[in-house]
């Protein structure tokens, strides 16, 4: 472990320094450089392409007539975002340059000056005016952005780009950052460990409520970035350290960990921020094992993972294979890729994809060649480990000491409502219910059927009966469930005021069946319906 304070030189030769970041950030606030402010200036479909990586509009946007002076939100726009040579004096006029070029956040390109990092605007969940630092070209794509934008300044041509900037690129905010941050559980005050910190954007959210945050990484210039994210968005410092996994952390609890790890499955550790190095989704098979020994009681691990689908093995049980004793998990499957689809996003990730390679013909042809010996070799890998799919999820780990631990794995590809970190911890509570709550209670307990169910009749137009009905919620997962008859009566009459039991034997009456029956064999669905938040335990005192 090499642990790396706020004092100690955490500025490698490349990227900039620190100390002076309040100064800079004021400087943005001033210039309206913040999420809203940009979105102002360029419009919701320029800002929503920027976030694509697409530039052409932001471009038209913030383009001026040669000789005037531009609005200083242009100004940085093009220095930071669209990244390119912006002439001195118009970000002096903005900006306090000579520390900027100082600290290394800037640097002089004749009579003009580029940025050195991709600083981006980021709106914190409470209104904060935040910014994301990233590589240049890093902060929507991967590589292939490095690539990019590295050809456009002119240090490095386009094929070699990648590989010079290579193996330690940082990357910004992409979707999955969003994702992850949106699912975290919103603790109060403890301890939070973001592993893999990249540029920080976890540990930025988490400093927002935690009592303190460790944030870990292999790549030392990923930490220096989340240092330069955390102190450039005024945010507290994180307890910054290198290594790899749970090596920095060792014999440490924590009240919450969340990582969005290099879980990418790929044939050899090429790219640091995606390529974890380990065999197939073994990466993230050791950081869900590891968890428990890393989480307080009660503390919660929330990962984004891949993992692979093998020939004959249910990949559900492949992944609840890896929780670790004494913790209850949620792994949720949000969508497939077959191995061809796969191995293209990332070889287009990485720049590799035939269409990237620019230049001559023959170095067209060269990387052509490239990328089909590189294809086939991703290719070889799934084949040799009878792969035929990958799974993208999240997996979410509570730490209970339960000695028969809730474990839920489910397929659920459709739209849901963020930011989850509510229902997250919504869900791990329904699991305690359940657990201390046997049918015979269960029966006693009174219900309320949650705000969002509307109820779908599924059936033939014009048809006297729907062949089924379906319980929709509206908000976080947007569950839906078939019900049957005594299901969906039973769920509408849950309004807090009787006990399950009392509303069964009702509904027992109203259908004609015998109530002992229907006691007897309704328990499960009321779990069911409890287990996915249709119905909640009504607090005491009725409906009020
Ligand atoms: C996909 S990026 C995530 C960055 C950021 N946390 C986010 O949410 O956008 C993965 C990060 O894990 C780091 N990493 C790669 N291998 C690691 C390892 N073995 N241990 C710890 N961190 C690692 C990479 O350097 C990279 O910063």
């Amino acid at each position: 472990m090499v642990p790396v304070s706020a004092t100690d030189d955490l500025s490698p030769a490349d990227l900039p320094r620190p100390d002076r970041a309040a100064e800079l950030r004021a400087a943005l606030l001033a210039a309206d450089f913040t999420a809203d402010g940009l979105l102002d200036l360029l419009g919701a479909p320029a800002y929503a392409a920027l976030a694509r990586s697409e530039t052409v509009p932001a471009e038209r946007a913030t383009r001026w007539p040669p000789g005037g002076a531009p609005p200083a939100l242009a100004t940085l726009t093009r220095l930071f975002l669209l990244q390119h040579a912006v002439p001195r004096a118009h970000a002096e006029a903005v900006l306090p340059l000579a520390a900027c070029l100082a600290d290394g956040w800037l640097r002089q390109d004749g009579d003009a000056v580029r940025a050195v990092v991709d600083v981006r605007p980021y709106g914190g969940p409470a209104g904060q005016d935040w910014w994301i630092v990233s590589d240049l070209g890093c902060a929507v794509g991967g590589a292939a952005g490095a690539r990019r934008a590295a050809a456009a300044a002119g240090t490095a041509d386009a094929a070699g780009a990648a590989d010079a900037a290579g193996a330690d690129l940082v990357l910004g905010v992409g979707g999955a950052s969003t994702t992850l941050a949106g699912l975290t559980v919103p603790l109060d005050g403890g301890r939070v460990l973001d592993l893999g910190t990249g540029s920080g954007i976890q540990a930025l959210h988490a400093g927002a409520r935690a009592d303190s945050v460790t944030a870990t990484d292999v790549n030392p210039r990923a930490l220096a970035c989340a240092r330069l994210t955390l102190a450039l968005s005024g945010a507290p410092a994180a307890d910054l350290r290198a290594g790899s996994l749970y090596e920095p952390v060792a014999g440490e609890r924590y009240d919450l960990i969340v990582s969005n790890p290099p879980f990418v499955i790929s044939p050899g550790a090429r790219l640091t921020y995606r390529d974890g190095g380990m065999a197939g989704d073994e990466l993230c098979r050791t950081l869900v094992r590891g968890a428990a020994d890393h989480l307080a009681d009660g503390g919660y691990c929330q990962l984004l993972a891949n993992w692979q689908h093998v020939e004959d093995e249910d990949w559900r049980e492949r992944v609840a294979d890896w929780v670790p004793p004494g913790c209850d998990a949620w792994i949720v499957q949000r969508e497939v890729q077959d191995v061809t689809q796969y191995a293209e996003l990332w070889l287009r990730d990485a720049g590799d994809h035939a269409e990237e390679a620019g230049g001559t013909p023959m170095r067209a042809q060269r990387a052509m060649g490239d990328y089909a010996a590189r294809y086939d070799a991703w290719l070889d890998a799934f084949a040799a480990t009878r792969t035929t799919a990958v799974g993208f999820g999240w997996i979410t780990l509570r730490r209970t000491g339960a000695a028969e631990p809730a474990v839920t794995v489910e397929d659920w590809p459709h739209p849901v409502e963020q930011p989850l970190g509510d229902a997250v911890a919504e869900h791990f509570a329904r699991q305690d219910f359940l657990r201390r709550t046997d049918d015979a209670a269960l029966l006693a307990t009174t219900f309320r059927l949650a705000d969002d169910v509307v109820q779908e009749q599924v059936g033939r137009p014009g048809e006297e009966d729907p062949e089924h009905v379906v319980l929709r919620r509206q908000r976080g997962m947007r569950r839906a469930t078939r019900a049957d008859t005594v299901a969906a009566g039973f769920a509408g009459a849950c309004d807090g005021t009787l006990p399950a039991g009392v509303i069964l034997d009702a509904v027992a009456q109203v259908l004609g069946e015998d109530p002992a029956v229907l006691r007897e064999r309704t328990p499960g669905v009321v779990r069911l319906l409890v287990e996915q938040g249709f119905l909640a335990p009504a607090p005491p005192g009725g409906a009020g």
